[in-house]
């Protein structure tokens, strides 16, 4: 490979509109941290940049649903999402966000060059538009029926329940979410990408030159390249994002995923004035981290733009994960199916090593993979306690014990010390191969491998047994000891930053530089050690119950709100519900609609007036049960007859999911002809 002068390293920047979880973890940010650890451990020059991604349309959506706007949205999320990963050790370089200031000039600037290079070809299109709102519409603001499978409330990109993906204008009965009304086609003019005209560049640079990279990832390059490469449009007709910094463009933005690349180019000038050397130096070595569905656009389409530009490198590796599941299904921020990072740390405190280990133990580095609770408690304490943590307690104790926390002298060694001395730079060196070629779950397995050693060595020389007779002999042993819980203090601290300092404050030992690792001369006879801690504790049943208890829970709102919630109708806006006047009046005489099941004639007090409504209620009230009743109704319904009875105005009743009705009462008693809005 050739030989690098920097490194530049991205991660893949979470969208501000949900808190960060597992997934996100163990498919982009610890595999990152880890990588990003070595190097620094190794002196490499090396810059990590992130940010939050705050465009795009589920943003909107989310605003519009708090009934908010996405900038309190995303304010919330960036700053949510900033905390997690600074607790759980991330450790960026920078953390910024897409709507920092040096982001919208840095994306406005590229998306200018390039238009002045004439590299974008403009076309007009048709696209949905809401007339009573006065503004384009994105796929999921229009909802309609499914022609594959007829579900009324497919969206205009795709249908959930039979999960096609569609084109808005396939929708039958196509209808606004923002206000209901139908939607009609109108001319939009957009800016494209013309990725068909980079096609055999991006295939030599693929599919010849990186023949490395991981499979997943240079099969889908590969399978994009042979479907054909098609012009993308860089530019929505949305109200939240960067406008596209042209006259005539208003109410157009750069689509998010033209702006979101371009922010890990404005992270490293917020970070450094010495930007450019990361960014336009061949001697630099950029790798993106990402999950599996980011790969076109960090492979293919950014590549292309930055290639358009002309002046930056592309990167050398993305070696992108698959996908991490949670006890069987796909995590789903909209189900509240994750552990969320935040209250992970609620419920176990200082456990982050805990996570992060079984996270990269775990880690989907070839195909999706399940995260268990039994599999949590299992490695924590099988492998943490029982391996990691009982080595380094042991060796600890027994130093203590025998040499008053003193590191012993190095006396005579037999083969078999030797032997395992050995053992510790060739460990480190397979770590750091696992490393390089971005295998994380071998690299921490080798890394216990060190650890597993150490107990090893104890048990096989006993020197609990054997100090009385011989001293010099357990010296030795405990220097030997001492030296690979040193080498642990180096090796681990990319996997497991928080316990391996740990480690190296109870040895007194400060160094963590790469290069220590493999030595068997870290710490010099008579050094004095540190106070004894542990290093994890055992995770009991009950704590993975409580768990398990949750994600159930989970499940079974899940599966109610799924299975019996009546779908929400089509948004109205303030106007319409407005329109109604609902008041509170009580029922003072009530009798049965002479052959009907179902009705019954009340005369109702609405403060307004007394007046005679036909009501669908005898199946669940009879008159005795409704008179007194105070209830809510809808006053100005026009009237209608109903079985010869005029009827002027309507009880609102609470439907159960089965069908029962309730009438839906002020808490507290309060005056007739009180409005209700
Ligand atoms: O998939 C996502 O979560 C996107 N927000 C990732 C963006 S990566 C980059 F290009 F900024
Ligand atoms: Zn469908």
């Amino acid at each position: 490979m050739k030989q690098y002068k920097r490194y530049l390293i991205t991660t893949a920047l979470p969208y501000a509109n949900g808190p960060v979880h597992i997934g996100h973890l163990a498919g982009v940010y610890i595999p990152a941290d880890i990588y990003t650890r070595y190097l620094r451990a190794k002196g490499v020059d090396v810059v990590w940049v992130c940010g939050s991604d705050e465009h795009g349309v589920p943003i909107t959506i989310k605003a519009r649903k708090e009934n908010t706007t996405p900038q309190a949205i995303v304010d919330k999320y960036h700053a949510i999402i900033k905390k997690s990963f600074e607790d759980f050790g991330i450790s960026f370089d920078i953390y910024s966000r897409t709507t920092s200031k040096v982001h919208y000039q840095t994306a406005s600037d590229f998306f200018l060059k390039l238009y002045k290079k004439g590299v974008f070809v403009e076309k007009t299109t048709q696209q949905y538009y809401d007339e009573e709102v006065g503004q384009f519409l994105a796929d999921r603001y229009i909802t309609g029926t499914c022609p594959h499978c007829g579900n009324e409330n497919a969206y205009g990109d795709q249908c959930e329940k039979c999960g096609t993906s569609l084109n808005a204008t396939d929708l039958i009965n196509p209808k606004s979410t923002i206000s209901g009304s139908k939607p009609v086609l109108r001319d939009t003019k957009h800016w494209f990408l013309p990725l068909d005209k980079f096609q055999p560049d991006l295939e030599h640079w693929i599919l010849d030159e990186h023949k490395e990279w991981k499979s997943n990832v240079y099969g889908q390059c590969k399978s994009w390249l042979d479907q054909g490469l098609q012009p993308r449009a860089v530019s929505r007709d949305l109200n939240w994002g960067i406008p596209v910094p042209l006259e005539n463009a208003e109410g157009k933005v750069l689509y998010v995923w033209f702006d979101a690349p371009i922010g890990y180019i404005s992270a490293t000038k917020e970070f450094t004035p010495d930007w450019e050397k990361y960014w336009k130096d061949s001697d630099t070595r950029l790798i993106h981290f990402i999950g599996k569905d980011n790969i076109v656009f960090h492979c293919i389409i950014f590549p292309a733009m930055l290639k358009a530009d002309g002046s930056y490198i592309l990167p050398d590796n993305v070696p992108a994960n698959e996908f991490l599941n949670l006890e069987g299904d796909k995590i789903s921020t909209s189900r509240n199916w994750a552990v969320w990072l935040h209250e992970y740390l609620e419920e176990f405190p200082g456990k982050q090593d805990v996570l992060r280990y079984v996270l990269t133990a775990n880690m989907p580095e070839t195909k999706d993979n399940d995260f268990t609770w039994k599999d949590f408690q299992t490695r924590n304490n099988s492998e943490l306690v029982a391996i990691l943590g009982n080595f380094v307690n042991r060796a600890m104790v027994l130093t203590h014990k025998y040499f008053e926390g003193k590191v012993p002298e190095l006396r005579e060694m037999t083969d078999f010390d030797k032997e395992v001395l050995n053992e510790i730079p060739r460990i480190k060196s397979a770590v750091e191969q696992n490393l390089e070629t971005f295998k994380f779950r071998e690299a921490l397995k080798e890394a216990m491998n060190l650890a597993r050693l150490g107990n090893k060595y104890l048990a096989d020389t006993e020197p609990w047994k054997v100090y009385k007779e011989n001293p010099d002999r357990v010296s030795t042993i405990l220097n030997i000891a001492m030296q690979i819980t040193a080498n642990l203090g180096v090796i681990a601290d990319p996997f497991l930053p928080f316990t391996a300092e740990k480690i190296r404050q109870m040895l007194n030992f400060d160094g963590k530089e790469w290069s220590l690792g493999g030595k068997s001369d870290l710490l010099s006879a008579n050094h004095v050690l540190g106070k004894v801690s542990l290093l994890f504790d055992k995770i009991e049943d009950d704590a993975i119950d409580v768990q398990l208890q949750k994600l159930q829970s989970t499940k079974a709102a899940n599966e109610a709100s799924v299975s019996k919630a009546v779908p929400q109708k089509p948004s109205i806006n303030y106007d319409q519900f407005s329109e109604m006047d609902i008041r509170v009046g009580t029922i003072l005489e009530a009798e049965r609609v002479p052959k009907t099941q179902k009705l019954l004639k009340l005369k109702v007090d609405t403060g307004i007036d007394v007046r005679t409504l036909v009501s669908g209620i005898a199946e669940y009230f009879s008159p005795e049960d409704a008179i007194g009743k105070q209830v809510a109704i809808l006053v100005n319904l026009e009237p209608r007859k109903i079985r010869g009875i005029e009827s002027h105005g309507m009880i609102l009743m609470a439907e159960n999911s089965d069908g029962h009705l309730q009438f839906v009462v002020p808490a507290d008693k309060v005056d007739n002809g009180s409005t209700i809005k």
